[in-house]
C-alpha cells in the first residue's frame, strides 16, 4: 500500500494489514518518534469527528509532523469550489489528505485528483481507520485473529462494512444481525467473500442470538449515523430489539469482548452501563486509533 490511498479496506492485501497492526504495535510501544518531520496532513472534515480528528492530529504531532484542520465551512467542498480543485491544491501544500466525507464518491473523487496519498477518514460507504484499529484491539486481547468470530449487531452501515472486509482478509468469521432493509450492502458482502481467507465465513442473519451464539467479539454502532438524522425516528422503531444488553452477550464465548466505535447512544444499540462491563475495551479502541493512524501515515508516506 505504499504511496497509495487507503480508501476501503478492500484496497488492501492481508501482509498490508498485517504490516500495519505490526507498525502500529511498534509505535504504541515506543511512544513519540519523530519519522514524519516536515510532513503536513490535511484533515478535511465535512462531518463531525472528536476521535478520528484527535488521534490523526496528535499522531502527526508525536512523529514530528504538521496537521491542519479545515471544516466543511470554510473549504465548502463542492460548493465554494470543485473537489477536483481542492484536491489539486491541497496536493501542493501539504503531503497526504485524511478526507471525512458524506458520500464515498466524494473521498474516491478527492483521491483521483490529488497527487498526494488520500485517507478515508469515513465516508457513508466504510471507515477502514476504525477496521484497523479494531483488529489491533482484538489482537491485543486475543493474541490471534485467524479463526475468532465477531458478531456485529445493527446497522449494515460503514464501520459494519469496513469490519466486514477486514475480518475477511484477517480470516476470522463475521456474524452480522441486522432488521430488514438494513443489512450490509450485496457489493460489500460480495468482496467480502472475494477477500475472505482460511475459510472465513460472512453470515448474515435477522436475530441478535443468532449471530451472538459463542462468538468471541460483540460489536455494535449507532443506528442512525451522521446524515441519516431525518430517518432517526424511523431507525428506533426498526431497531427495536437489537439493542446489546448484558443478556445478549451473555450468549456469546465466556470471555468474549464488547466493542462499539463511539460515539454511543446508551440506551439505544448499547444497554445503559454495558460500555463499562469488564468485557468492554471500549476505550482501548478509541486509545488504538491513535496507534494504527501512526502506522496508516508512516506507511502511507513511505516511512
Ligand atoms: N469512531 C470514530 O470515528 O469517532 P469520531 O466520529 O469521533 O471520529
Ligand atoms: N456509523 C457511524 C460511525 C461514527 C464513527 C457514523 O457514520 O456516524
Amino acid at each position: 500500500m505504499k504511496g497509495k490511498d487507503l480508501l476501503s479496506i478492500g484496497d488492501l492485501a492481508p501482509d498490508d494489514v498485517w504490516r500495519i497492526i505490526d507498525r502500529a504495535i511498534e509505535q504504541k510501544r515506543q511512544g513519540a518518534s519523530p519519522i514524519l518531520a516536515g510532513e503536513s496532513l490535511a484533515l478535511l472534515f465535512e462531518k463531525p469527528s472528536l476521535r478520528t480528528r484527535v488521534s490523526f492530529d496528535i499522531a502527526m504531532h508525536q512523529l514530528g509532523g504538521h496537521s491542519v484542520y479545515i471544516p466543511q465551512s470554510e473549504v465548502g467542498l463542492g460548493t465554494r469550489e470543485s473537489i477536483s480543485d481542492v484536491a489539486r491544491t491541497l496536493s501542493r501544500y501539504v503531503n497526504i489528505i485524511a478526507a471525512r466525507t458524506f458520500a464515498h464518491a466524494t473521498v474516491e473523487s478527492l483521491a483521483e485528483h490529488a497527487t498526494i496519498p488520500v485517507i478515508n477518514a469515513l465516508s457513508d460507504r466504510e471507515h477502514p481507520c476504525q477496521a484497523l484499529g479494531d483488529l489491533l484491539t482484538i489482537y491485543e486481547k486475543k493474541a490471534k485473529l485467524e479463526g475468532l468470530t465477531f458478531a456485529f449487531i445493527g446497522d449494515g452501515n460503514n464501520v459494519a462494512s469496513s469490519l466486514l472486509l477486514a475480518s475477511a482478509l484477517a480470516g476470522a468469521n463475521f456474524r452480522i444481525a441486522s432488521p430488514k432493509g438494513y443489512e450490509i450492502s450485496d457489493e460489500i458482502e460480495s468482496l467480502g467473500r472475494r477477500l475472505a481467507r482460511s475459510n472465513a465465513q460472512i453470515i448474515l442473519v435477522e436475530h441478535p442470538q443468532a449471530a451472538v451464539a459463542g462468538a468471541d467479539v460483540v460489536y455494535t454502532d449507532v443506528w442512525t449515523s451522521m446524515g441519516q438524522e431525518a430517518e432517526a425516528k424511523k431507525r428506533l422503531g426498526a431497531f427495536a430489539g437489537y439493542q446489546v444488553t448484558a443478556e445478549l452477550l451473555s450468549q456469546a464465548a465466556k470471555d468474549a469482548i464488547l466493542m462499539h466505535p463511539l460515539p454511543a447512544h446508551h440506551d439505544e444499540e448499547i444497554a445503559p452501563g454495558l460500555i463499562d462491563s469488564p468485557q468492554s475495551v471500549v476505550f482501548d479502541q478509541a486509545e488504538n486509533r491513535l496507534h494504527v493512524q501512526k502506522a496508516i501515515l508512516a506507511e502511507l508516506l513511505q516511512k
